[in-house]
């Protein structure tokens, strides 16, 4: 770390742990939550329709519970009017706090501030909010996710002839991830694209994030490039999802690398029959875990610091980081299975 951002970092958490507090007291609302009476917390999910996102759920719904805090689930099914729909809610139901997945990062501005002209701080929860001032940001290393599987194709194919032939395959665009994973993806690939070592053959982003817009994607790279695909940079298992339907139907699917992310049962799954080279593993439990200690923590008025800032436009975002693990067939056993993220019998189903 430089000294520089050393520097930053240990000025932002002094003022983290000063904003923070003050924040909660100078509030409008019904005051910091007392201890005798449970915290109430609202939680706005984007959507439920990606494995990830129900074990997000119940992981956060359960570590409230042992903390003494009831959780309010609102889930928006991707629709941004909905989102800010649910956010009033929760504003109207008085929640002492609210933890917001954004559909979309600049259009939950808005929840923001609903939520804080109540007086309800507001934590954002594995995607940045941007153009508004969340108290908190609680996400995994964005961008390494997207160096980590750029770095797995240029690992896996260095001895192949080059140029590597490779599709790209982004995910929504209204999510701040997104680019942050194409962010880490091209410093990976910066040089190998520059030196013709890497061939992008075809690029696009995967609206919504929906397996079917990824294989419609595929579909277009092998209408207009033909077969001779070497590796499908896919952004997350579920776009790699559609993109291997893609392969399978061309009778490719296992010869061509595709990346991934969120160690999806069905993705790891692919990885042990050998249709899916990667994923990258995010501990969705821990973040969950301390999305609501520190959800606990805000209602009740309690210090807190965070180690990191994100710009998001407007302010920066006091936040907190945590690593991600690249998941192959290789360490499948002392990662996803030794974790208790999927058993042995889930992943392999038989296979030796
Ligand atoms: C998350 C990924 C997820 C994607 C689609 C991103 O914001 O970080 O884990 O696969 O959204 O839901």
């Amino acid at each position: 770390m430089s000294v520089k951002s050393f520097l930053v970092i240990a000025s932002m958490a002094l003022s983290v742990l000063i904003g923070v507090v003050l924040g909660r007291q100078g509030t409008a609302g019904d005051g910091v939550a007392p201890d005798a009476r449970p915290v109430r917390i609202g939680l706005s999910l984007d959507t439920l329709k990606e494995a990830r996102w129900t074990r997000d759920r119940d992981a956060f719904v359960a570590q409230a519970g042992t903390l003494g805090a009831e959780v309010t689930v609102l889930s928006a099914n991707g629709d941004d009017n909905r989102q800010v729909a649910d956010v009033e809610t929760l504003v109207t139901a008085r929640m002492d706090v609210i933890v917001i997945v954004p559909h979309d990062g600049r259009a939950m501005a808005r929840g923001v501030e609903i939520a804080h002209r109540a007086g309800i701080p507001v934590i954002a929860y594995d995607r940045l909010i941007l153009d508004s001032e969340p108290d908190l940001y609680l996400t995994f290393d964005n961008e390494r996710v997207g160096q980590l599987q750029a770095q797995y194709i240029l690992d896996a194919l260095r001895d192949a002839p080059k140029p590597i032939r490779l599709v790209r395959i982004y995910g929504s665009k209204t999510d701040n991830n997104a680019a942050l994973f194409k962010a880490g993806q091209d410093a990976a690939l910066r040089d190998a694209i520059a030196s013709g070592q890497v061939e992008v053959l075809h690029e696009d982003w995967a609206d919504d994030w929906k397996p079917e817009n990824a294989k419609r994607i595929m579909n277009a790279a092998i209408t207009r490039h033909g077969r001779n695909i070497h590796a499908v940079l896919a952004s997350n298992d579920g776009t790699a999802g559609g993109a291997i339907q893609a392969l399978r139907e061309e009778g490719i699917a296992g010869k061509v690398i595709v990346t991934g992310q969120d160690a999806e049962l069905v993705a790891v799954q692919r990885i042990a029959a050998g249709e899916q080279a990667m994923t990258i593993y995010k501990p969705v439990q821990q973040l969950a875990r301390r999305a609501a200690e520190t959800a606990v923590a805000l209602a009740r008025g309690r210090p807190l610091v965070a180690r990191d800032a994100i710009d998001n436009g407007r302010t920066q975002v006091p936040s907190l980081l945590l690593d991600v693990v690249t998941v192959t067939r290789d360490n499948v056993e002392d990662t996803v299975i030794a974790d208790g993220f999927h058993t042995r019998e889930d992943v392999f189903q038989g296979r030796p």
